[in-house]
C-alpha cells in the first residue's frame, strides 16, 4: 500500500466476523484507526496474550499506544457509554488521553432514543428487528430528520439545555401517545449530560481535518467498520438492518475523507456465517452442526449475550458483499471452529421459485422462497488452532480456503485460527502490500 495509505476493514456479512481481532492485528502497520459508523451496538473483541478487551465505540487501534483512535462523524455517540469505555481502558492501564479523538460532528444518543426504541420494538403490530436496544435507530432518525444533537452542541450548555427541554417534551408526548410509556425528566437529563459533556470535551476535535492532514503527510489510516455489509441501511436485508452505512462508502461520508483517499477494502468473513437478531438467513442451520459451531465458536453476542444464529458459508451473499464494497482482500476468521466438521456444505447459488440464481433478492418474499444450493466439501478433521502458516494447514483446510477464494472473487490476505492476536496468518502477497 505504498501508494495507498489507507484501508477500510469491514464485516462481509451480518457482523461479528472478527473485525476487532483483525483491526488489532493490522493496526501495528497503521498510525490512525477511525470508526465511521454505528455506535455502541458494536462489540469488537480483541484478545492479547489471553487478556480480553471488548470495544464498542472506541476503535481497536488504541490498544497500541502508538496508534491514534478516531470516532468519526458517522458514529452515533452515547456519552455515558463512551465515558464508561474510556474508564475501562484507563483501569486496564491504557492512558488514552491524547490518543483518542471524537468528531465534533458525530451525533449524540440521548436516553429518549433508547426509550422510543424499546417501546417501538415491543409494540404490537410492529416488525421486530431484534435490535441491541442502544437507541441507535432513533438517534439516526433524528440525524436524518435534522433534529439531532451533535457533539459540538453537547458542549454548548445553553444549547444543550434548550435541545433537551424541547426534544424530551416531544419524545415524551410521542412515547406516551403511541406506547403508553412513562415520561423522562428533562431537567435531570440536562444535568447528567452537562456533567458528561465536560468529560467528553477534551477528546473533541475536527477529526475530518485531522484525518486529511494525516493522509496528506503520508500516515497510514485504517477505517474500522462496525456491523456488516448485510446490515447496511441501503444494501442490507432491509428492514432487518442497522440504521447506518456500514459498507465501504460509509468510511468516506462517516469520516470526511474523499473517495480517492481509500486505498483498499478488506472484508472480514467467518469460515461460516452467523447472525444476531431477526431477519433472513438463507443458509441458517438448526441441527447438531449449528450446536457444534455455536459451542466451538462461542457464538454469543459480545454486546447483548444473545446466542448467535449459525449457518454455512453463503457465496452469493459474499460475492454481493464484495461487489458493493469493492472488496479487494478477504480475511477468513474462525477456521479452527470448523475443525470437527465431517463435511462442510457451502452455498454456491440460490434456487428461487425453481429458478437458479446467485443474485440476492431485494424483497423479503424472495428471501422466504430461497432454497440454497450446496456444494459439499470434506472436513479436515484435524486441528488448525493457532497455525500461522498456510502450508501447515491440513490439506483439506487449504482446499476449503482456495475454493472460497476462487468462488468469492476476492483474494484471501489473512486467515485467523484462534481468537488471540498471535493466532493469525498473513499470506505473502498481502504481507508484501502491507510492508510496501
Ligand atoms: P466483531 O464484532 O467483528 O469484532 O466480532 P466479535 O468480537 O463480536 O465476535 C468475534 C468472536 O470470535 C470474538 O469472541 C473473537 O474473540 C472470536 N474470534 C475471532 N477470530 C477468531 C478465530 O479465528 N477463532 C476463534 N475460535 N475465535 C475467533
Ligand atoms: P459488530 O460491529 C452483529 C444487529 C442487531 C439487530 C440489527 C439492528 O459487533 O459486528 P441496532 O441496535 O443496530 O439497531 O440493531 O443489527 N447488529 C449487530 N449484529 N454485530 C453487530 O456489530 C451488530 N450491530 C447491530 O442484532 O439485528
Ligand atoms: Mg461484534
Amino acid at each position: 500500500m505504498s501508494q495507498r495509505k489507507s484501508a477500510v476493514i469491514l464485516g462481509a456479512q451480518w457482523g461479528d466476523e472478527g473485525k476487532g481481532k483483525i483491526v488489532d492485528v493490522l493496526s501495528e502497520k497503521f498510525s490512525v484507526v477511525a470508526r465511521y459508523a454505528g455506535g455502541h451496538n458494536a462489540g469488537h473483541t480483541v484478545i492479547i496474550g489471553g487478556k480480553k478487551f471488548v470495544l464498542q465505540l472506541i476503535p481497536c487501534g488504541v490498544l497500541r499506544p502508538e496508534c491514534k483512535g478516531v470516532i468519526g462523524n458517522g458514529v452515533v455517540l452515547d456519552p455515558m457509554a463512551f465515558l464508561s469505555e474510556v474508564k475501562k481502558l484507563r483501569d486496564a492501564g491504557l492512558p488514552i488521553d491524547g490518543q483518542l479523538f471524537v468528531s465534533n460532528r458525530a451525533q449524540v444518543i440521548l436516553p429518549y432514543h433508547r426509550m422510543i426504541e424499546l417501546a417501538a420494538e415491543n409494540a404490537p403490530g410492529r416488525t421486530k428487528i431484534g435490535t441491541t436496544s442502544r437507541g441507535i435507530g432513533p438517534a439516526y432518525e433524528d440525524k436524518m430528520h435534522r433534529s439531532g444533537l451533535r457533539v459540538v452542541d453537547l458542549l454548548n450548555s445553553a444549547l444543550l439545555r434548550t435541545h433537551i427541554e424541547n426534544a424530551c417534551h416531544e419524545k415524551n408526548t410521542i412515547a406516551a401517545a403511541l406506547f403508553g410509556t412513562a415520561p423522562l425528566d428533562p431537567k435531570a437529563m440536562y444535568e447528567e449530560y452537562a456533567r458528561a459533556a465536560e468529560q467528553v470535551a477534551p477528546f473533541v476535535t475536527d477529526t475530518a481535518v485531522m484525518l486529511n492532514e494525516a493522509l496528506r503527510s503520508g500516515e497510514k489510516v485504517m477505517f474500522e467498520g462496525a456491523q456488516g455489509a448485510l446490515l447496511d441501511i441501503d444494501h442490507g436485508t432491509y428492514p432487518f438492518v442497522t440504521s447506518s452505512s456500514s459498507t465501504a462508502g460509509g468510511a468516506v461520508t462517516g469520516t470526511g475523507v474523499g473517495p480517492t483517499s481509500i486505498g483498499t477494502v478488506i472484508g472480514v468473513t467467518k469460515a461460516y456465517v452467523t447472525r444476531v437478531g431477526e431477519g433472513p438467513f438463507p443458509t441458517e442451520i438448526h441441527d447438531d452442526s449449528a450446536t457444534l459451531l455455536r459451542a466451538r465458536g462461542q457464538e454469543y453476542g459480545a454486546v447483548t449475550g444473545r446466542p448467535r444464529r449459525c449457518g454455512w458459508l453463503d457465496l452469493p451473499l459474499l460475492r454481493y458483499s464484495n461487489m458493493i464494497n469493492g472488496t479487494e482482500w478477504l480475511v477468513v476468521t474462525k477456521m479452527d471452529v470448523m475443525d470437527e466438521c465431517v463435511e462442510i456444505p457451502v452455498c454456491t447459488g440460490y434456487r428461487i421459485n425453481g429458478k437458479l440464481t446467485d443474485t440476492i433478492p431485494a424483497d423479503m418474499r424472495g428471501y422466504e422462497s430461497i432454497q440454497p444450493v450446496y456444494t459439499k466439501l470434506p472436513g479436515w478433521n484435524a486441528t488448525t488452532e493457532g497455525i500461522t502458516e498456510f502450508d501447515k494447514l491440513p490439506k483439506r483446510a487449504q482446499e476449503y480456503l482456495q475454493f472460497l477464494e476462487r468462488e468469492s472473487g476476492a483474494k484471501i490476505g489473512m486467515v485467523s485460527t484462534g481468537p488471540d492476536r498471535s493466532q493469525t496468518m498473513t499470506l505473502p502477497e498481502f504481507d508484501a502490500e502491507l510492508k510496501a
